[in-house]
């Protein structure tokens, strides 16, 4: 029997990764590691993901078998602070790549982000091998992990495994300061005050997923066979894909008054250099990837649940 722990578990992922594994693991078995952790409930633990000492003790003491480090600092927040950024999303990720190495574990999930392309990606069905030159400090640490990553898989054997999340659509915890933020805003502003004011323009097309749809590709890939797995650096997965503007026509279905400005801020820049849809047919191929949520499912649901 795996146990789990999962890092950076108060977070938007982790809120809802640290339920889905705890219902299938039992709950005993998934050990929620944030450094706030007031919210999380048992077992949990307060710990900085970067202090490596910590993560030993604590990995050797627990019996801890697979650990999710969800750490980072996103990308609107890192643009604010680079070198912290920077530290964050490389030291967490090391401080867990190095217990694998170790043997102490015996797998990691780290996620990526479509943050790791960049202006001179093909923007419309962006392969999963290709042109990738990120311009935020956010999208450097994330391919700069993948290499690391695949690094650690090539040299020592380390089982560490990835996805390039798209920007992440949920009801639960709050976002962490990214790019896609708006499309998470947005419904709770129409149940609020029936008007909505975007940090994007109408016409910015972005990658997206509902979240019940990223916890299960993070479940499926860790799950697969590793003699089917094909890519150690970070899979391509696609949900929806939609523009500001479209988003706001689907919600009007639901609030048909809904009044929509747009006053897009320095995120702009950062959504400009990113795809505005990937191709995932190596995930497909590989371990059967197939996404559930349409964009009206996905509004539908946040409608009901926000
Ligand atoms: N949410 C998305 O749309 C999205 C998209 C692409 C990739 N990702 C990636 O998924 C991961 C999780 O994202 P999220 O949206 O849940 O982030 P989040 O900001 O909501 O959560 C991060 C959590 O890490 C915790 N944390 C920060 N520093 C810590 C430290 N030193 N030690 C322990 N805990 C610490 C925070 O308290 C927070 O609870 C990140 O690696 C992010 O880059 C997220």
């Amino acid at each position: 029997m795996e146990k789990v722990l999962i890092l950076g578990a108060a977070g938007q992922i982790g809120t809802e990764l640290v339920n889905t594994l705890r219902a299938t693991y039992g709950n005993d078995q998934v050990i929620a590691g944030d450094l706030l952790a007031a919210n999380l409930s048992e077992p949990c633990i307060q710990i900085d993901a970067t202090d490596e000492h910590a993560l030993r003790e604590l990995v050797t003491k627990e019996g801890v078998t697979v650990v999710y480090q969800l750490v980072a600092m996103l990308s609107a927040t890192g643009e604010k602070l680079p070198e912290k950024a920077w530290a964050l999303n490389m030291q967490a990720l090391f401080a867990v790549l190095n217990l694998a190495k170790d043997q102490l574990i015996k797998q990691v999930f780290w996620p990526s982000s479509i943050a790791a392309f960049g202006p001179n990606t093909p923007t419309l069905d962006s392969p999963q091998m290709t042109v990738m030159d990120p311009t935020t400090v956010y999208g450097i640490s994330k391919l700069s992990g993948e290499l690391w990553c695949q690094y650690y898989h090539d040299k020592y054997g380390v089982d560490v495994r990835s996805i390039r999340y798209p920007g992440l659509i949920s009801w639960g915890a709050e976002p962490g300061g990214g790019t896609t933020d708006y499309a998470i805003d947005i419904f709770r502003s129409a149940k609020k005050d029936n008007a909505y004011t975007c940090f994007l323009a109408e016409d910015t097309r972005l990658p997206m997923m509902h979240m019940d749809d990223a916890i299960r590709a993070t479940l499926e890939l860790m799950n697969a066979p590793k003699e089917q797995l094909s890519i150690w650096t970070s899979y391509n997965v696609s949900g929806v894909d939609f523009t500001p503007f479209e988003l706001a026509e689907a919600l009007r279905k639901h609030y048909p008054d809904l009044a929509m400005r747009y006053a897009p801020d320095f995120r702009q820049a950062i959504a400009s250099t990113w795809p505005q849809r990937i191709d995932d047919s190596q995930a497909r191929l590989d371990w059967g990837w197939q996404p559930a949520y349409d964009l009206s499912d996905l509004v539908q649901d946040m409608v009901e649940h926000v």
